[in-house]
């Protein structure tokens, strides 16, 4: 799709590299250039992929999401007092783009694995609304040894988490050995992983999310995202 055209000075706001009025500084010294050489003023109305700054392609337009491998001990929050960010691993200057990068519901500080963020706020809003239902895969680190009847119990639908008015939707449990455990559930409550294992008398050591629909991580490593276009997440 070809994207439509804005002012420049607008365009290069937008994706966070500078503030309007810089824009002719860096028209004058050469770095901001059209790909056809055409002439360039900070009014003039230019599509995404028309523009270079010092010969490369700008950062990806609106529109995007972001697959990362959160690492433990980063936060899902744009606060910046609370500690280290997930958004510390993107480019400073993506703080500064309009519209602005969310996560796609969150992680637990100590929970690793696949998490989504996008500048796409109805995309945002359909994947984190309660009555979106998409399937996430946790793999979970038990202080105890299971007992057996977790499985039922999970996939029963009468879990009550403490504090909430409706049970758990069903969730299934692959046990893998006695301490380790898949858990795939369809809903996103807070803490809802750790405080489904505590309902049943265990406690979640360790946390992580390896899929998300049919997303995965597949080669990336920790700390590693990739980007792709909202309109791949169309099916979820
Ligand atoms: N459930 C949890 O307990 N923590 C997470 O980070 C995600 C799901």
């Amino acid at each position: 799709m070809k994207s439509s055209k804005v002012r420049l000075d607008k365009l290069l706001g937008s994706l966070g590299y500078c503030g309007r009025k810089e824009v002719a500084a860096l028209l004058r010294e050469g770095i901001i250039t059209h790909t056809e050489n055409l002439p360039l003023k900070s009014d003039t109305k230019v599509a995404h992929d028309e523009i270079l700054l010092s010969g490369e392609p700008l950062d990806p337009p609106s529109g995007m999401v972001i697959l990362m491998h959160k690492p433990t001990g980063l936060i899902c929050s744009h606060d910046e007092g609370e500690g280290r960010l997930v958004y510390d691993l993107l480019p400073p200057r993506w703080r500064m783009r309009d519209p602005k990068i969310s996560t796609v519901g969150r992680l637990d500080k100590e929970t690793s694995g696949l998490l989504l963020l996008t500048d796409d706020g109805t995309l945002l809003h359909r994947l984190t609304s309660p009555r979106h239902h998409v399937a996430k895969i946790y793999e979970a680190t038990l202080d105890r040894a299971l007992n057996g009847n977790e499985a039922e119990i999970f996939a029963s639908g009468t879990l009550m988490l403490n504090g909430e008015k409706s049970p758990c939707l069903p969730a299934k449990l692959t046990v893998i050995d006695e301490t380790h455990a898949t858990l795939e559930i369809t809903e996103g409550r807070y803490h809802q992983v750790r405080r489904m294992f505590a309902a049943v008398g265990n406690h979640v050591t360790a946390l992580h999310r390896s899929s998300f629909g049919e997303l995965t991580l597949g080669e990336l490593k920790e700390g590693e995202y990739r980007i792709f276009n909202n309109n791949a997440l169309n099916y979820l």
